[in-house]
C-alpha cells in the first residue's frame, strides 16, 4: 500500500503471509507470484488489444459453444505456461481446453492444481470493456507416480487451497485469497508491480446493487422473477437497490464485493443449468466471497458444497452481499420445494 513510505509489493505480502505458517514449503507462495507474471503478461496485450492483432475472434468455438477470441487463447497458453513448468503443478484444466492438461512427460509434476478461466467477458474484448481472469488452485488427489487429471479436478469448492482473480479495468488488478482473508493488489505500470490496495476485503452485508440480465426476464421461473422484481423494487425489509450489469462476471462481482451488491446468473429455459461455469468462475469466486462476509449459491445451495460430475459442468449463480443471498435462498428454496410437489 503506498501510504507514505510504506509500499507492500504482492511479494512481500505473500512471503508475510506464508511466515504464518512454519510449515509452508513457500510452493504455494511461488505458485501465486507464477499466476501474477502471467496478469502482467496478460495485461500488458490487454492494454494494447486495439494497436495489435489480438483483437476478434480466433475462429473456433471452445466446449461450452462460446466463440473463442484471439485473447481467450492468448490468456490461455500464458496462464498454462506460466504454471506448468515450474514443477509445483501436475494438471491444468481451462475453460479453453476440452479436456485437464496434464504437464509435460518428462517435466516434475507438483502438488497443486490449476483450473481457470483466462478470459473472462471475451464479448466485452472488443469494446474496451473490463475483462477478467479468475483461477482456483487445489491439491492433487491422485497418487504422485501416476498421472495426474480429471479426478484431481473435479474436487468440491469448499476444498480449494486459493482462489483469486484478475480484473483489467480502469487499473489492473489482482485479488486473492488462501482462506486468511481477501487482498487486492493493484498494478503500477511504470514499476511492473502488483502493490496491496485493499487489504481485507469484507463486503457489506446489504448490497447497493443487483446484477442480472434482464433481458431472460421470460426465461426465468416465476420464484426468480419475484426475487428480481424484489431487488428492482423492493419487498419487505429489502430495499430498492440500483441495476449494473457489465457483461463480465468479475467486473460486476468485484464492485459488488468492494460496495455491496448481489450478481444472479440464473437457470432459464436457454440455459437450463445456468451459463457459468462451476469449477472456473463459481467455486473460486464463491471461496472468494465467503472469505469477505458475503455468500454464494445456485439459488439453494451454497455453491462451495457442489461435488463437480463434470469439467465443464454449469451452475446456475446468486453471489455477493450474505443478507441479499439468504433472501433470494428463502424464496429460491421454499418455491423449488412448493414446485417439486
Ligand atoms: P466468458 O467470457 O468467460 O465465457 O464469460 C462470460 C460470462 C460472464 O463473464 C458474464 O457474466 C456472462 O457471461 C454474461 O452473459 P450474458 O451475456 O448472457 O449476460
Ligand atoms: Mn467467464
Ligand atoms: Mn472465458
Amino acid at each position: 500500500m503506498v501510504n507514505g513510505s510504506e509500499v507492500i509489493t504482492i511479494e512481500r505480502f505473500i512471503m508475510e503471509q506464508e511466515r504464518l505458517y512454519p510449515e509452508a514449503t513457500g510452493e504455494l507462495s511461488n505458485l501465486l507470484y507464477d499466476l501474477c507474471l502471467a496478469a502482467k503478461i496478460i495485461s500488458r496485450h490487454v492494454r494494447r488489444a486495439g494497436l495489435s492483432d489480438i483483437l476478434g475472434a480466433a475462429g473456433a468455438v471452445n466446449v461450452s459453444g462460446d466463440l473463442q477470441q484471439k485473447l481467450d487463447l492468448f490468456a490461455n497458453e500464458t496462464v498454462r505456461n506460466s504454471v506448468q513448468h515450474t514443477g509445483r503443478v501436475c494438471v491444468t484444466a481451462s475453460e479453453e481446453d476440452p479436456e485437464p492438461v496434464p504437464v509435460p512427460p518428462g517435466k516434475a509434476a507438483g502438488k497443486y492444481v490449476v483450473l481457470y478461466d483466462p478470459l473472462d467477458g471475451s464479448m466485452n474484448i472488443d469494446v474496451n470493456v473490463s475483462i477478467g481472469t479468475i483461477f482456483s488452485i487445489h491439491k492433487r488427489v491422485t497418487k504422485k507416480n501416476g498421472t495426474a487429471g480429471l479426478a484431481d479436478c473435479l474436487q468440491v469448492g469448499k476444498k480449494q487451497i486459493a482462489a483469486g482473480y484478475i480484473l483489467y479495468g480502469s487499473s489492473t488488478m489482482l485479488v486473492y485469497t488462501t482462506g486468511q482473508g481477501v487482498h487486492g493488489f493493484t498494478l503500477d505500470p511504470t514499476i511492473g508491480e502488483f502493490l496491496l490496495s485493499h487489504p481485507d476485503i469484507r463486503t457489506p452485508p446489504v448490497g447497493r446493487y443487483y446484477s442480472v440480465n434482464e433481458s431472460n426476464w421470460n426465461r426465468w421461473t416465476p420464484p426468480v422473477q419475484r426475487v428480481v422484481a424484489a431487488f428492482k423494487n423492493g419487498e419487505g425489509t429489502v430495499q430498492p437497490k440500483n441495476a449494473r450489469y457489465i457483461g463480465s462476471l468479475v467486473a460486476d462481482f468485484h464492485r459488488n464485493l468492494i460496495s455491496g451488491g448481489i450478481f444472479l446468473y440464473p437457470a432459464a429455459t436457454n440455459y437450463p443449468q445456468g451459463k457459468l461455469r462451476l469449477l472456473y468462475e463459481a467455486a473460486p469466486l464463491a471461496f472468494v466471497v465467503a472469505q469477505a462476509g458475503g455468500r454464494a449459491t445456485d439459488g439453494c445451495r451454497p455453491i462451495l458444497d457442489i461435488v463437480p460430475a463434470s469439467l465443464h459442468q454449469k451452475t446456475p449463480l446468486v453471489i455477493g452481499s450474505k443478507d441479499d443471498v439468504a433472501f433470494a435462498a428463502r424464496i429460491l428454496s421454499t418455491e423449488a420445494v412448493v414446485g417439486a410437489k
